[in-house]
């Protein structure tokens, strides 16, 4: 081999080398782009976003190893970071998310949660990030609706966008994202029904709906869901019956559906079921309490109040294993309180407003 050939292969490598171990100039661009449009006047998180290299030392950029493309972005307006121990202030941060963001297309991961300022919508070019896993935009104040197509997002398994002002309804195409584990709507103002075909998330653990204003009934497709232990859906609009099966998910633990309007009765399987947290206060619920508790009842919580539960308070609760708080005050309970260790701790206000309730805590039968 001549010099010179070996001249140009060393020129050509080191070209090569040079490019690849940095971020590529188009997504070095679009995040200035997307740093232009959003303002962050405390802490100064953007003055490390300076220089070609975004895969170094720019705050909040992470790259993949191998192909130096923007992998991870991961802004928290709450963390233990220095940056924030230094200003002695939690993040603020106002301006939009810029759509140029989807130009970087092996994003794996988005966070820009807990700026309590940004606003504008989610651009809705994020359903084509084919390789998106993680889309966390939690506390800020985004508007208009959840990108219609999201259901795109094959590799997605947390979608958490809580505490926005989002409207609009939950995307048909949701039901679509196989992937996805962790689902975090809450406190936002999306209405309108949840999707028939909902227990199709097979993969769910975590379905956090509460505070919006969904309506109609919910899904009887849900406890296909096996994997699900935390199921949210409280201070909505909800209507209709509590659907028994519910009270048979094989992890189900934590139940809350207080705040709905609810009606029917209790079924009986959630009082004998993994459930330990359940709330069903402040409903429409009609009849008894079902008299099915049993040594697999275990409450680290049960709240029925608020609800037009009536008779007696059934015997077989003092065969639950354990009851750590329990509510059925504001009903039309009647009769004496059980005895047993699971009430010996309660107090009154577990108990009041009710029709003809008595026994400890209350007054004597
Ligand atoms: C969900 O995915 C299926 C299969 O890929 C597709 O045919 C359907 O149109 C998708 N549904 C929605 C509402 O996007
Ligand atoms: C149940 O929900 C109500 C609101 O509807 C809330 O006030 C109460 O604290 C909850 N109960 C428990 C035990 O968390």
């Amino acid at each position: 081999m001549g010099f010179t050939s070996l001249l140009y292969i060393s020129a050509v490598f080191l070209t090569l080398s040079s490019v690849s171990n940095a971020c590529p100039p188009s997504d070095r661009a679009a995040l200035l782009a997307f740093k232009a449009a959003l303002h962050e006047p405390y802490l100064g998180i953007f003055n490390s976003w300076t220089g070609t290299d975004c895969c170094h030392n720019w705050y909040g950029v992470s790259c993949d190893q191998e192909t130096y493309r923007v992998a991870d972005i991961n802004l928290r307006g709450e963390s233990e970071d220095p940056i924030f121990e230094k200003a002695h202030r939690a993040g603020y941060m106002t301006g939009t998310i810029s759509p140029e963001i989807c130009k970087l297309t092996r994003l794996s991961s988005l966070t820009i949660a807990d700026w309590k300022g940004i606003s504008g919508t989610i651009p809705p070019c994020i359903a084509s990030l084919p390789f998106l896993r993680i889309l966390d935009l939690i506390g800020n104040r985004l508007t208009g609706e959840i990108p219609a197509d999201i259901g795109r997002l094959s590799r997605l398994s947390v979608l958490n966008v809580a505490d926005n002002q989002l409207s609009g309804t939950i995307p048909r195409s949701l039901t679509n994202l196989s992937s996805l584990m962790h689902l975090d709507l809450r406190s936002n103002i999306i209405s309108g029904t949840i999707p028939r075909n909902f227990g199709q998330l097979r993969m769910l653990s975590r379905a956090l709906l509460s505070k919006n204003k969904l309506n109609g009934p919910i899904p009887y497709s849900i406890p296909y869901i096996y994997r699900l232990s935390d199921l949210d859906l409280s201070f909505n609009q909800l209507s209709g019956p509590i659907p028994d099966s519910l009270g048979k998910m094989a992890v189900l633990a934590t139940l809350n559906l207080d705040g709905n309007q609810l009606s029917g009765t209790i079924p009986p399987t959630l009082i004998n079921s993994r459930i330990s947290i359940l709330n069903l206060s402040r409903n429409g619920l009609e009849g008894y309490i079902p008299d099915a508790f049993g040594p697999r009842s275990y409450f680290s919580a049960l709240d029925l109040s608020f609800n037009k539960l009536k008779g007696r308070i059934p015997k077989s609760i003092s065969s639950a294993t354990y009851i750590g708080h329990l509510d059925v005050s504001h009903n039309h309970l009647c009769g004496p309180i059980p005895t047993g260790s699971p009430f010996d701790h309660l107090e009154a206000s577990s108990f009041t407003y009710n029709d003809c309730l008595c026994g400890k805590p209350l007054r004597t039968c």
